[in-house]
């Protein structure tokens, strides 16, 4: 298996007991390591997008539990615990549509409060969110295998936001499945679209893509089902936030795609781990993010629209599963009609909305 050339996205800093990551603001411009060493910077590093991307959001979350845990003064397990539990909440309420945060949160929570003593519960809360990070890598190369069967030999993708290695531990979701066609000797390029408002693709997509050597071209989000029109596109690929039993959450944008791909006849694919699942829940039951106005009432200092206008930013969109020929995934490709192959992603217990 090909070697990940950058260190991990986010990791555990076992020495210093704190957690490590890339700050995604900052890129493609500087390329800077970051440190949250409580859970009120780590709270503001995905309040603010520096470590984001649905399976990042599920490390940062199972690590975030461990800081708390590792952090807590409390000798008293009932008090101990109680400190666990109010970080977890603070960090659940960061950003509310991809569920991996929540799920690596739990993963961790339900863990630690299996302990006999307060040493156990912190010796368990690092050992399982490291075993998160791990295994985020391996269901992102499997996976990747799993996806780059579904691709032809030489072909033009389209995707949308960033699901790469800046999105998880490292090789990605959607871009992990055109490492790996890639990385199998396929002929693939990639259109990325600049993702508005924040502009995770032209930021962060083209910037992994290309330092892979990867042939990346840039396109305005509008600029997709004109590309299609012209049979410029083979297939769409994209990542998930949540994947609910009627619908894939996934950045704004991501909807228009998928009905453009379907009236041109072209095949749309969502890459995901199983921990993006939620098949408790329905399409109405999840609060769509929405973000500040000076996203898009401004590019950089400049303003875009006058004060008294509305804006309405919304950071993503729910996709109908009719729209979608297949979920790729760690356990195979799963494809229509969902209610039948869903029924093989067992999520185990409940993850808190
Ligand atoms: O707001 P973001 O940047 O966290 O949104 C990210 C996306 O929408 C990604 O496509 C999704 O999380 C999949 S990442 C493998």
């Amino acid at each position: 298996m090909p070697e990940t050339k950058e260190p991990y996205t986010i990791a555990w800093d076992a020495e210093s007991e704190c957690i490590v990551y890339i700050d995604q603001t900052l890129l493609p411009g500087r390329y800077e390591m970051m440190r949250c060493t409580t859970i009120d910077d780590l709270a503001r590093a995905i309040r603010r997008l520096e470590i984001r991307g649905a399976p990042a959001l599920g490390i940062a979350g199972a690590m975030g539990v461990a800081l708390a845990a590792v952090r807590s003064t409390e000798e008293d397990l009932g008090r101990f615990l109680d400190d666990v539990r109010r970080a977890a909440d603070h960090l659940r309420s960061t950003r509310p549509t991809a569920v991996n945060l929540a799920w690596g949160i739990d993963r961790v929570t339900r863990k630690v409060a299996m302990a006999a003593s307060v040493a156990e519960a912190k010796a368990i809360a690092v050992a399982e969110a490291n075993a998160v990070a791990k295994e985020d890598e391996l269901t992102c190369r499997k996976l990747g295998g799993f996806g780059e069967d579904l691709f032809p030999d030489e072909c033009t993708v389209l995707t949308h936001c960033n699901a790469g290695a800046l999105a998880c531990r490292c090789w990605g979701t959607a871009l992990g499945v055109i490492r790996s066609a890639v990385a199998a000797g396929k002929n693939v390029r990639v259109f990325s679209c600049e993702t508005r408002p924040l502009n995770q693709g032209s930021r962060l997509t083209c910037w992994e893509l290309a330092r892979d050597g990867i042939d990346v071209t840039l396109i305005p989000d509008s600029s997709a089902a004109y590309l299609m029109r012209k049979g410029k596109i083979d297939l769409v690929i994209v990542g998930a936030d949540r994947i609910t039993k009627d619908a894939v959450f996934n950045k704004i944008g991501t909807y228009m795609h998928a009905v453009a791909a379907r009236h041109h006849k072209i095949p749309f694919y969502v890459a995901a781990p199983v921990s993006t699942f939620d098949l408790s829940r329905r399409e109405t039951d999840i609060i769509v993010e929405e973000r500040d106005r000076s996203e898009l009432a401004y590019c950089g200092d400049r303003q875009l629209v006058p004060d008294d206008v509305k804006v309405l930013n919304y950071a993503f969109d729910a996709t109908p599963l009719d729209l979608i020929d297949g979920i790729i995934t760690e356990i195979g490709v799963l494809r229509p009609p969902y209610a039948e192959s869903f029924r093989l992603v067992g999520k185990g217990e409940e993850t808190r909305p």
